[in-house]
């Protein structure tokens, strides 16, 4: 009997056996055979141009592939036969199952255009790099807080392109608050909005991409600004990858250090400065400022971008930021002789007398905001008495942008509202500025 159960037992074993093997090895074909479908190649659905490094003699481009399809990129010299394919770095997105394309083009001639492509379109787009010389004038569009409404972003950049009619705008310096996601996942689908906007309007007629700079905003940030978080938080290594994700992993420059200096030959040095956000004002961003402001001496043009305003048309004069902005930065740009900053964040449009310590001054400092490009409008702030702050020109409740020529010692500057009709304009030099 004993022996029987034991023989039944053992057979009963071996069934099992020979099922788990039968089932493994038919797994194994199985896998053997599969193959997984190629992702079918597509031009992507948006794409940014920008710059990692020096903008005379490199590019970096951005895509975006639709999910589930593959784009790849060429690019020549304009007038030359050959295209060169460029396989991008894959950069995945945080904190959702999508990942997008990174490369950055070297060795380019200064002041030269060039083509690229993707695969799967007929579409030739151009870009141009930026003489290494002052020997034209640099055209560029400054302006910030971009995107409440789909609506409002598209229109301005439609007007953006219709004042550069003669398509020779050669890049955007954007002051923060650009997609309002706040570094989180749930909002990320307005990166894509912005991006595809970017990508749709922000081109000329002979589809020359407008190259994106960008500083970091309070909207860029998990908690908004750095003094929300605890000193074990923000002195963790993944601080700014962490509460800035999308900022960091998108916008190339300056990316995760969130302050950085983009020099443009000897002629421009645009400082893309954190008022606050991802980085204190004062201490190693202020000390980096100054060194880097005195290192660059030799340079034609210093013009620092942020995003909190030293000199609010709207918000409060004596918010804690724009007072450090005023204690710590604007020494070092009146000491180092900038002649105009691009200001941000309180959604109006503003610019004011020139300043210098603390005065108005024919030598002094113009800073030009609020940053309004897409966004819902504040009111010029005034007192008690209805007076508006003694340092402002011109204010006014508007969407603009700002359009700016650098043409030798010259920094003309025309100002537009959303509907590109002229509210404002001003011509600085290096001796003295006229309004
Ligand atoms: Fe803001």
């Amino acid at each position: 009997m004993n022996f029987r159960i034991m023989t039944y037992r053992a057979a009963l074993l071996q069934s099992v056996w020979l099922a788990v093997i039968i089932i493994t090895v038919s797994g194994c074909i199985l896998e053997g055979t599969h193959y997984e479908t190629e992702p079918a190649v597509q031009p992507p659905e948006s794409f940014l141009l920008s710059w990692q490094s020096d903008p005379t003699t490199t590019m970096t481009i951005d895509w975006y592939p639709i999910p589930g399809t593959e784009a790849s990129l060429a690019y020549r010299t304009r007038g030359e036969e050959q295209w060169q394919s460029v396989s991008g770095l894959t950069v995945p997105v945080p904190g959702i199952d999508r990942s997008f394309q990174r490369t950055e083009l070297g060795d380019l001639q200064p002041d030269q255009r060039y083509e690229f492509r993707f695969d799967g379109s007929d579409s030739i787009y151009q870009f141009r790099t930026m003489p290494d010389r002052l020997t034209r004038p640099i055209r560029f569009v400054a302006a910030g807080d971009m995107l409440h409404r789909v609506g409002w972003m598209r229109n301005t950049a439609q007007s953006v392109m219709r004042i550069d009619s003669e398509g020779e705008l050669d890049f955007a310096v954007i002051g923060g608050d650009l997609a309002y996601a706040d570094g989180e996942a749930r909002k990320v689908g307005r990166w894509f909005d912005y991006f595809r906007i970017w990508t749709e309007e922000m081109i000329t007629s002979d589809n020359r991409v407008i190259p994106h700079v960008a500083a970091i905003g309070n909207h860029e940030i998990k908690r908004g600004y750095i003094y929300n978080y605890l000193p074990h938080e923000h002195q963790h290594p993944d601080f700014v990858r962490n509460e800035a994700p999308y900022f960091s992993t998108f916008i190339p420059f300056p990316g995760s250090d969130a302050y950085d200096v983009l020099d443009f030959g000897d002629y421009l040095s645009l400082f893309l400065l954190d008022s606050g956000h991802a980085s204190f004002i004062k201490g190693d961003q202020t000390d980096w400022l100054r060194r880097a402001m005195y290192e660059r001496g030799h340079v034609r043009h210093l013009i620092p971008v942020y995003h909190v305003p030293a000199w609010p048309s709207a918000r409060d004069f004596d918010d804690f930021l724009g007072s450090e902005v005023r204690n710590y930065w604007v020494p070092l740009f009146e000491k180092y002789g900038v002649r105009v900053a691009f200001e941000n964040h309180d959604h109006a449009y503003k610019r004011t007398h020139p300043i210098r310590e603390g005065e108005i001054d024919e030598s002094g400092i113009h800073y030009i905001g609020d940053g309004a490009w897409g966004v819902s409008t504040r009111q010029i702030h005034t007192d008690e008495d209805d007076n508006r702050p003694w340092y402002l020109a011109e204010a006014d409740t508007l969407r603009h942008f700002i359009m700016g020529e650098i043409d030798g010692d010259i920094i003309r500057l025309n100002m537009y509202d959303e509907d590109a009709r002229p509210i404002d304009e001003v011509i600085i030099t290096a001796g003295f500025s006229s309004p």
